[in-house]
């Protein structure tokens, strides 16, 4: 039995060196038999549950893709208001009824710490798509999956994180998974919406080379991966402040050609503006190839917390 099996996944940080290792090495042989054009069914007779009370276009349809490549059912909340929760059910109530439908349940929404909420009223396994500005580990999962297929290593290598890592969760799940590989950090922001402070001390206070700013050109010039990241309009108080700061940073491929050759470029996506569509052609443009990272990597932790790896 999997040293997974029944558990959750809500933070990286949480996550274990070997269940790490374990859910990379899953997802590189499910890929590998999709690739070679075999069938997996790990998953047949049991039920995924997406609820998302956020928007979502990739986390929600990979972790269905993925569930389906494996056999399995898929029961979906796409849009809150066609769920109860309009009506003002609470997240432990819709939890609680969930779980008598479903094996596991992958939750997004606007809170951050709902997903620990939602975990703490069921016995399924909960995974976490996101919550507010806490965590997205799954994203973490493929982005640090997508690095090793791009840079066949993580070891040795200099990591910039751009945008709005103050809102981004994406990156508050990423920084603690790439600094156990020795990455170097490198955190560029506009000055108000720089990494939490408490992360960025919690990973130095474990060892981890991390050196913010807000210059990207100049990161840019001394790292192998950047990774580039939305301004959050949704968790601005202040449109106007939004305003000042969407245009922030900008990669055009006069900036690819400053950067240091051969650097991987990134995204969580969706993107609004921060990467021009010329750049989509460079070939260490991955940020689509990572969005199709998410379906090898959701079906090893699906199949990891089932028991049917
Ligand atoms: N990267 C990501 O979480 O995308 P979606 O919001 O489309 O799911």
């Amino acid at each position: 039995m999997s040293i997974l099996c029944g558990k959750d996944i809500l933070r990286t940080d949480l996550i274990s060196d070997e269940e790490l290792g374990l859910i990379l090495s899953v997802a590189a042989r499910f890929e590998r038999v999709l690739d070679g054009g075999g069938r997996l069914n790990n998953m047949e007779g049991l039920v995924l549950a997406t609820l998302f009370f956020e928007p979502s276009t990739r986390t929600r349809l990979s972790f269905e893709t993925a569930m389906q490549r494996l056999g399995g059912s898929v029961i979906t909340v796409a849009d809150p208001k066609t769920s109860s929760a309009a009506k003002g059910e609470s997240l432990a109530d819709s939890m609680r009824t969930v779980e008598g439908y479903a094996d596991l349940i992958a939750i997004r929404h606007p809170r951050k710490g709902a997903a620990q909420e939602a975990a703490d009223a069921v016995q399924v396994p909960v995974i976490n798509a996101g919550d507010g500005t806490g965590q997205h580990p799954t994203q973490a999962l493929l982005d640090v999956y997508t690095i090793q297929k791009e840079r066949d290593s993580l070891e040795g290598l200099t990591v910039t994180l751009a945008g709005d890592l103050k809102n981004g969760r994406t990156v508050h799940s990423l920084v603690y998974l790439l600094a156990r590989f020795g990455v170097r950090l490198r955190l560029i922001s506009p000055p108000s919406l720089e990494m939490p402070a408490e992360i960025t001390e919690e990973l130095r206070q474990g060892g981890a080379d991390v050196d913010a700013g807000d210059d990207l050109a100049a990161a840019m010039g001394e790292s192998d991966v950047v990774y580039v990241t939305r301004i959050q309009r949704e968790r601005f108080e202040d449109p106007a402040e939004y305003e000042r700061l969407k245009g922030s940073y900008v990669v055009d491929m006069p900036m690819v050609r400053q950067a240091k050759p051969g650097i991987t470029i990134m995204h969580p996506l969706p993107r609004v503006s921060e990467i021009a569509p010329e750049v989509d052609a460079y070939e260490g443009a991955a940020y689509f190839r990572q969005a199709a990272n998410g379906v090898p990597i959701r079906m090893a932790l699906l199949a990891l917390l089932a028991g049917r790896e």
